[in-house]
């Protein structure tokens, strides 16, 4: 049996040192999945996609996803996709408030910008992807929850689509734990007086205060402070070490 595995629509996806022919016996039991796929690396390079190896059933890829009420359509091997981090996004949509104008940078396939309309249909959020794939199925799932009135999407690197973005948001949202912290300044920029930032990383256990430290240090450098700080585990990332959203308020 699978230590554990993602299932993400009708598509399992085991891990690498897992037996494949014993996994794909196992869980094609489960007549809701109808592939099973072997993570062959790590998420990669800019848009943290992975190649993966279909080890049973069906070849393709595109499948589509049911979480909290929203559909997600989507191509595993393609674009980056975590029904894991399902409770997060409930729990950063249930943080927004009504009448908010919020960024998501790294928007990927637009779960979390949907997600917020989901609980808060009185916002309206920007969402930014630079991996063309992804951005294609973010206008795909915008369409298939019906929220085009309210969330809108943008294709390109966050540091030039939000140039001319300064002070407009109440809330940025950062959900790209490997490199989200070369963009803090841009977030910063983008933010009201007073809005909040939820700014994703990876720390090393007993490390909790280095990504405080940084965003502290990029409002400092912008003239603004940082106030309300507030840091918690997301989830595991590899053995002793995390991902971990830090929030505040940018006055
Ligand atoms: C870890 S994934 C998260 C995707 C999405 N937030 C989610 O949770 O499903 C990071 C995403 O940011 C995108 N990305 C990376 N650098 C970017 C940049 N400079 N500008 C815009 N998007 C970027 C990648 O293509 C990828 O889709």
């Amino acid at each position: 049996m699978p230590k554990s595995y993602d299932i993400i629509g009708h598509i399992a996806v085991i891990e690498p040192d897992d037996d494949e022919k014993a996994a794909a016996e196992e869980i094609m039991r489960n007549k809701s999945i109808k592939t099973v796929a072997k993570k062959l690396s790590a998420r990669e390079g800019v848009h943290r996609t992975r190649q993966l190896k279909i080890i049973a059933g069906d070849k393709n890829l595109e499948t589509l996803h049911t979480e909290h009420g929203m559909k997600y359509k989507l191509d595993v091997g393609k674009v980056y996709f975590s029904p894991r981090e399902g409770e997060e996004r409930q729990k950063i949509a249930s943080v927004v408030r009504n009448n908010e104008t919020v960024l998501v940078m790294f928007a990927g396939i637009g779960a979390y910008a949907i997600a917020i309309t989901g609980k808060r249909p009185e916002t309206k959020v920007y969402a930014v992807e630079i991996n063309g794939d992804a951005y294609e199925y973010m206008k795909v799932n915008i369409r298939l929850n019906r929220v085009d009135a309210l969330v809108y999407p943008l294709k390109g690197d966050v540091r030039d689509v939000c140039r001319n973005m300064g002070n407009k948001f109440d809330r940025v949202i950062m959900p790209s734990p490997s490199n989200a912290h070369e963009f803090l300044d841009v977030a910063i920029k983008c933010l009201k007086k007073g809005g909040s930032i939820h700014f994703y990383t990876i720390n090393k256990e007993g490390e909790e205060d280095f990504a405080k430290g940084l965003l502290l240090a990029e409002a400092n450098k912008l003239g603004r402070s940082a106030t309300a700080i507030t840091s918690r585990k997301v989830l595991p990332y590899a053995p002793r070490m995390w991902k971990r959203c830090v929030e505040a308020r940018i006055t």
